[in-house]
């Protein structure tokens, strides 16, 4: 039977470090330093998704102001993908930030992962626009 667990820290730990350069930097190509780790790292609260002790997953959320919050740097290893698990990630990472007061949840999206954060219960609200040479686009969701 598949058991799960979440740890949240505040700031990077070993195992958000493995499974963001995995995706980020070894996977989709990201540079490490300044980008898929950057100057937001110890103000950050990051989730570790784990799967009978396997962690499987992370995201990272930022507050922005005393009602916005913004969630980030999500990611599944690409052997666990496609099973429920990044919506899994999300809805822990929305719980959280609700506990702390969210009114807003703030995304800046891959293009290529639209159709997930739909799923999500995200909306678009903006053009599409290119960071680090891939296309984003930001989206919402109202939690409160
Ligand atoms: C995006 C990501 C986190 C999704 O994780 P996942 O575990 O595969 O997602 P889930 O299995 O929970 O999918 C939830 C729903 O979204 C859909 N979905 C997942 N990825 C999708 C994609 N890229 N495009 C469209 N729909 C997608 C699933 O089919 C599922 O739909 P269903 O409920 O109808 O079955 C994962 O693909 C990933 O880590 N990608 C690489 C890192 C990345 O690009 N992160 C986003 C940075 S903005």
């Amino acid at each position: 039977m598949n058991k799960y667990k979440s740890i949240w820290s505040l700031g990077l730990t070993p195992d958000v470090e493995l499974i963001r350069t995995s995706v980020f930097v070894d996977e989709q190509g990201f540079a490490a330093v300044g980008v898929v780790f950057d100057e937001l790292e110890s103000s950050s609260l990051n989730i570790v998704l784990y799967e009978n002790d396997v962690p499987i997953g992370t995201g990272r959320l930022v507050q922005e102001n005393s009602t916005d919050f913004r969630i980030g740097r999500v990611a599944i290893l690409s052997s666990r993908r496609k099973s429920g698990d990044g919506a899994r990630l999300m809805s822990l990472m929305e719980e959280k930030a609700i506990s702390l007061g969210a009114r807003k949840i703030l995304l800046s999206a891959q293009s290529h992962t639209l159709g997930f954060y739909k799923k999500c219960g995200y909306s678009i609200v903006s053009d599409e626009y290119v960071i680090h040479g891939c296309p984003h686009v930001d989206m919402e969701k109202d939690v409160g």
